[in-house]
């Protein structure tokens, strides 16, 4: 048996990821370790909790000396870490929480890891997930027309130029991994990817909610203009590629996980709504009256595009979805599971919402 603890596993990829490895490896014990903050939530995994190849464990992994314990008492062999802060807007708030977690927190974990494998590395890995932020922002040197909207792309070896705090503490974590594997020889995996969408993602972003806020009647507040374009993938393609880069990467590698996917925040607002509006029997453009241009996000990047080439080449991973087929099943998925949204949108995060959007 292999014992594997999946960090931010009640997080919204980390559910998919964790789901993926339940049901797909019943030989292996799947320990998840989550902290359950506001982006937390054991919901995300109904399905799965009474398997018993599945175990739940509440910490946090800036915790050291319960990372050292947890290690030992399950008898770890690999790690897939996504516990993180996660959302640009709060690291602009509070941009010490996302050092702690993100960097001083992957830290405690790498040295918790080292510290139970001893240099006995054979059939160990320790698999960071980041992501496409790190690499800094693109130009759009085609911005009319269809995507791609640059000539340059993210590569694996594009040099970090992070903006915001998130995605500096990314990058440091980023490099601490690496400084792990050139200094202690550990075998580590480190993966950027683009921009998510899906089931169960907390609906402080974009998609989730916007299909929320045009539910009910509420402004959609697209930053600046709308024109900064993201490379959205859908969440479960992620967790397959994590899948094959867990198993079949090579360690002391880094690999772009993306689906060329390139869309205006505009553009995707309006498939949105179109897709809402027509699930919902609203005569077509209903809902185009919400759109509300706000102040931007600070230090805004521009673009991101990733080129997954090398993933595809040495790896034979390809998305399974276009974006047609996974946009539509995740406004289907966001309507018929209003009581999950609902939980979420009630209470302590309304008031956070309220407070954010009226400093627009
Ligand atoms: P999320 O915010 O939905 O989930 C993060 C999870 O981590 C939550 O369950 C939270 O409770 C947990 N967590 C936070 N701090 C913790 C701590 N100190 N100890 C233990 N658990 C803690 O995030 P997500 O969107 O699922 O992202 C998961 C990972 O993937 C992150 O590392 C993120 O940087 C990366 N990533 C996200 C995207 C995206 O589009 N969402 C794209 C590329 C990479
Ligand atoms: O690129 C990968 C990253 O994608 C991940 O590392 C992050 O964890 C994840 O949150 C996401 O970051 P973004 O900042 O791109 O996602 P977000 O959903 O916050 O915003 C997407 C775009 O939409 C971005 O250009 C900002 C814009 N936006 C966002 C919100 C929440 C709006 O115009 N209005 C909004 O209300």
């Amino acid at each position: 048996m292999k014992n594997i603890l999946i960090t931010g596993g009640a997080g919204f990829i980390g559910s998919h990821v964790v789901r993926l490895f339940v049901n797909k490896y019943p030989e292996y014990r799947i320990i998840n370790l989550d902290a359950l903050t506001y982006a937390g939530n054991l919901a995300n995994l109904k399905d799965i909790e009474d398997k018993p190849n599945y175990t739940f464990v509440k910490a946090d992994i800036c915790d050291f000396d319960k990372m050292c314990a947890l290690m030992q008492q399950y008898d770890i062999d690999g790690v897939i870490h996504l516990a993180a802060e996660s959302h640009v807007d709060r690291s602009i708030k509070d941009p010490f929480t996302f050092a702690r977690t993100n960097v001083l927190g992957t830290l405690s974990l790498l040295q918790a890891a080292r510290q139970y494998w001893n240099g006995n590395w054979e059939g160990k890995r320790f698999y960071h997930i980041s992501t496409d932020e790190v690499y800094g922002a693109l130009e759009l040197d085609k911005p009319e027309g269809e995507a791609p909207y640059g000539s340059e792309f993210f590569l694996e070896t594009t040099k970090y130029n992070p903006h915001s705090p998130y995605s500096a503490s990314k990058a440091g974590s980023d490099h601490f991994v690496r400084a792990y594997h050139d200094t202690y020889g550990m075998p580590t995996l480190v993966t950027n990817c683009s921009n998510n969408y899906g089931p169960y993602q907390f609906p402080e972003k974009l998609i989730p909610l916007f299909i929320n806020n045009i539910r009910h009647g509420k402004p959609l507040p697209v930053y600046g203009k709308g024109e900064n374009v993201r490379d959205w993938l859908y969440v479960v393609d992620h967790a397959r590629a994590i899948d094959v880069i867990f198993h079949q990467g090579k360690t002391g590698d880094t690999y772009n996980i993306g689906g060329f996917n390139e869309w205006k925040n505009i553009d995707i607002v309006k498939v949105v709504i179109k897709t809402v509006d027509r699930l919902l029997g609203n005569p077509e453009g209903t809902s185009e009256k919400l759109i509300t241009y706000v102040t931007d996000r600070a230090g805004h990047d521009l673009r991101y595009a990733i080129d997954s080439t090398k993933l595809k080449t040495e790896l034979g991973w390809e998305p399974s979805l276009q974006f047609e087929e996974g946009i539509e099943k995740t406004v289907r998925w966001y309507l018929d599971n209003q009581e999950w949204m609902d939980n979420i949108t009630s209470g302590e995060y309304e008031k956070y919402y309220e407070e954010m959007y009226s400093e627009k």
